[in-house]
């Protein structure tokens, strides 16, 4: 359910903004900021909000992958998998972060601590290999400046 914060949040960039439409993507992101990630009825609810159909907060929800439509853990870490984390070996650090949360991507620790997911290009090609956690973003990783990161995420 959208709160009166919620509400205020997404005017504001109606304001801000020349559509409706445009304005979709953040009043998504107005919601998972405050729930961790959009339920259904929070599109629909975000949809009837700005006067949209359904459809199309669906679509614009389903295609950006940084909007999670599931619930996930306090944290969630998108770790880059796209060419130029991959030739600088992003894929060993998964398997050191899968081994360290013993978890696969797309999965949330027992603790509801973190997420694992696969993320595009973060546009921090040239300081790759990189993740970001929640919004930060963290680039030159090696193994053990992860788990130093780690540590920094209650
Ligand atoms: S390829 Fe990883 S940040 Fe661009």
């Amino acid at each position: 359910m959208l709160t009166d914060h919620d509400k205020q949040e997404i005017q504001a960039e109606l304001a801000r903004t020349p559509s409706r439409r445009g304005a979709l993507i953040e009043a998504l992101r107005v919601v998972q900021r405050r729930a961790g990630w959009v339920s259904n009825a929070d599109v629909v609810e975000v949809a009837a909000f700005l006067g949209l159909p359904v459809s199309q907060a669906e679509d614009v929800a389903t295609f950006y992958s940084m909007i999670f439509r599931q619930e996930v853990g306090r944290h969630v870490i998108l770790l880059c998998d796209s060419v130029s984390c991959w030739v600088n070996r992003a894929d060993a650090l998964l398997t050191h972060l899968r081994s360290r949360l013993g978890i696969r991507l797309g999965q949330t620790t027992a603790d509801g601590r973190f997420t694992l997911l696969p993320a595009a290009c973060l546009g921090a090609c040239d300081r790759g290999p990189v993740m970001k956690v929640d919004e930060d973003l963290h680039t030159h990783l090696t193994a053990e400046k992860i788990d130093r990161i780690l540590e920094s995420y209650p």
